[in-house]
């Protein structure tokens, strides 16, 4: 989430976010819904190949489905109110708010070292002798944050989940998600960090899907274990590049799989490509590209998820609903439009 919102400045949506990209986890589906009769002819048969077969199945999934939408309309009024009273929240670690230099991993800093950010061959050069890997076509995974930092960020999101009564989901394909601007980490914290490190990486490795113009973002922790959650479907995310950064050891399987591209399904020189999660590192790839992660067959996981988005994309077209977003205002929490025109100054700054 930018810094705008954090502040409380009008932030803007597309009017596709109230209906679309609805994920019904118990049939793998993403649906979207403007009445019952479209919603049937749209959908129907694709949930019943999906072993939705009983009237009674169906009409779960309705409810369900309605339920949705519903929150979805109330979703930036709560986001809100959650917001201003989190501002209470007691950290257990108040030194996190804060970001430090001491929280990255020195490899991180040696890749990110002046002389390595000339252009995109001399970063990825550092990158691979820097504890990095090139996966595929614009998939990279390399340590950023210390071991003890993880730990750390673990124990205040922990605590945060235990001691707030009240919180948003950032999305609907995690239910053990939180989000990290109403923690408070936005301003001092990401904003930084984003600004000083990731935008420069973004800027070289992405400069294609807008990496050079990143103006907002929207971050969040994610919660993945062997029994309740294991896996997360195949999706694309709401930004023009995407990090997920894995913060504990604890588990075993959960690799994540990337895929196409959006748009570009048809591209089957592309190969698939499972990347392993480890402590500490980060996997950076393209917003739309495809991706889901494999089940955790032991243990817990928890990974913090950043997606960098720009205005000067976006407003051109809603990567969720592929047209020309029909913008909407919201209070708080928006998806990094612009009312058309571009922010004009980065919001991360
Ligand atoms: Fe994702
Ligand atoms: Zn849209």
């Amino acid at each position: 989430m930018s810094q705008s919102s954090a502040a409380l400045r009008t932030e803007y949506v597309c009017s596709c976010f109230f209906n679309r990209q609805i994920f019904i986890k118990k049939y793998g589906l993403h649906v979207s819904y403007d009445n019952d009769t479209q919603f049937e002819d749209d959908f129907r048969q694709s949930l019943r190949f999906r072993g939705c077969s009983t009237d009674k199945q169906y009409s779960d999934v309705l409810s369900q489905v309605k339920a949705e939408v519903e929150r979805r309309k109330s979703y930036h009024s709560t986001f809100l109110s959650n917001y201003l009273r989190n501002r209470e929240y007691r950290y257990i670690h108040p030194e996190i708010i804060q970001f430090q230099t001491s929280y990255l991993d020195q490899r991180f800093l040696d890749m990110m070292q002046e002389k390595n950010l000339q252009n995109a061959d001399t970063l990825l050069q550092s990158l691979a002798a820097n504890g990095g890997f090139v996966h595929g076509q614009q998939v990279y995974s390399f340590p950023i944050f210390t071991k003890n930092f993880c730990t750390q960020l673990i124990e205040e999101i922990t605590n945060f989940k235990q001691s707030t009564q009240e919180r948003s989901l950032p999305n609907t394909m995690n239910f053990e998600g939180v989000s990290l601007d109403e923690m408070g980490l936005s301003y001092t914290f990401l904003t930084p960090l984003i600004k000083n490190y990731f935008q420069t990486i973004t800027k070289l490795l992405f400069s294609n899907w807008g990496g050079g113009a990143i103006d907002s973002f929207k971050s969040f922790a994610v919660r993945y274990d062997k029994d309740k959650h294991p896996s997360l479907s195949k999706h694309f995310d709401n930004g023009e590049v995407s990090m997920s950064i894995c913060l504990n050891s604890e588990f075993e399987g959960g690799d994540l799989q990337l895929e196409q591209v959006l748009g570009q399904e048809e591209d089957l020189d592309m190969e698939p490509v499972a990347v392993n999660q480890q402590m500490g590192h980060c996997i950076m790839h393209r917003s739309r590209q495809f991706h889901f992660a494999h089940p955790i067959t032991n243990g817990v996981r928890t990974n913090m998820i950043v997606w960098m988005r720009s205005s000067s994309i976006r407003n051109e077209m809603c990567p969720m609903c592929g047209q020309r977003p029909d913008i909407q205002e919201v209070p708080i929490a928006g998806d990094g439009f612009t009312l058309g025109q571009e922010r004009t100054s980065c919001s991360c700054s």
